[in-house]
């Protein structure tokens, strides 16, 4: 763990790399962006090993003016906990450096792959960023600049997100084109698609200061940025206003569990809001707190462990 003093760490990142058994993995990404970042990068297949085990590495970077060794030190007590249940030495290595924010884009650039977010729409790297060249010819695209922020298109959750909102616009017929909300919007990339789609005006709220920053710019890049707005705000605490015809939530159970309630008075008469971010063990309580909220279930979408709703006022 480097030394950091204060004044050389303003707007710098602390690097961080965790390499541990691949049965591990999805536990501790899912940790780390509980809050403490919002993107995490998986290095597969390097032919590392934690004893017996085939090893891959978590790639994340925190502000350097985080409690970053705070970080560390949970990592690595999770560490020994994973060591003593699968009778390891060491079944978790941490390391850290400080970079600069110029090293972010070319660290996360290589793992960026053009991937088909639903229906012939696909993400891909800005330019520069990587080449799409295994993408079929003539379908639509959605460019983005790599960033910390959670939103490539390469997680179930999102495509799931995606899926059903693609759904519900194709189901609209003549009716003015409608508004948008999108709760935690990470990337901004499902903010930009809905534009796709045909939003009249998105607006997209996240909390995490480096995704909203990578949003804008990702905004501004596929030249949306008259129709789509960000808001810097922890929704939990934000007054619900009657106004979105689509609310797209790809957050997590809690957030369902929880605030199911305050999510419904965003919606305008007649709204519909996009569930995701639910894994498939935690379906039946979400589903009850939809109910409890008065929303009726009209389409169930899964992929793998992972589950989404489309829902509707009732
Ligand atoms: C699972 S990611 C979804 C990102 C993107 N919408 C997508 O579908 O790929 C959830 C995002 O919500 C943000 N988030 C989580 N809780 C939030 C809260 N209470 N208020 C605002 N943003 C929140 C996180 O920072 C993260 O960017």
């Amino acid at each position: 763990m480097p030394t950091i003093s204060p004044q050389s760490t303003v707007g710098r990142w602390v690097e961080l790399r965790c390499t541990l058994p691949t049965i591990w993995a999805d536990a501790v990404a899912e940790w780390l962006l509980e809050g403490r970042t919002s993107g995490v990068l998986v290095e597969e297949g390097n032919g590392e090993t934690v004893g017996p085990a085939e090893a891959v590495t978590l790639i994340t970077a925190l502000p350097a003016e985080a409690d970053v060794e705070s970080v560390v030190d949970q990592l690595q007590a999770m560490g020994w906990t994973l060591a003593e249940r699968s009778g390891l030495q060491e079944a978790l290595s941490v390391e850290t450096r400080l970079i600069a924010p110029e090293r972010l884009e070319a660290l996360l650039a290589p793992s960026f792959k053009p991937v088909e977010l639903t229906g012939g729409l696909w993400v891909v790297p800005a330019e520069g960023a990587g080449v799409p060249e295994d993408i079929p010819p003539g379908v639509t695209t959605i460019r983005l600049i790599p960033g910390l922020a959670f939103g490539t298109g390469s997680h179930p959750s999102t495509r799931l997100a995606a899926r059903l909102a693609a759904a519900w616009f194709g189901r609209l017929s003549g009716e003015r084109a409608p508004r948008v909300l999108d709760l935690g919007t990470g990337s901004g990339l499902l903010a930009i698609a809905a534009t796709q789609w045909g939003a009249a005006l998105v607006v997209g709220v996240e909390k995490d200061r480096m995704a909203l920053e990578n949003a804008q710019r990702n905004a501004a890049l596929n030249d949306v940025g008259a129709k789509v707005a960000f808001i810097a705000a922890d929704l939990t605490t934000m007054e619900p206003r009657a106004w979105a015809d689509l609310l797209v939530a790809n957050l997590d159970r809690d957030h369902f569990l929880l605030g199911s309630d305050r999510l419904v008075g965003w919606l305008a008469s007649g709204g519909a809001m996009v569930a995701s971010g639910v894994r498939v063990e935690h379906e039946g309580p979400v589903l009850g707190a939809f109910e409890s909220a008065g929303l009726a279930v009209v389409e169930r979408a899964d992929e793998g462990p992972w589950v989404a709703f489309l829902t509707e006022r009732r």
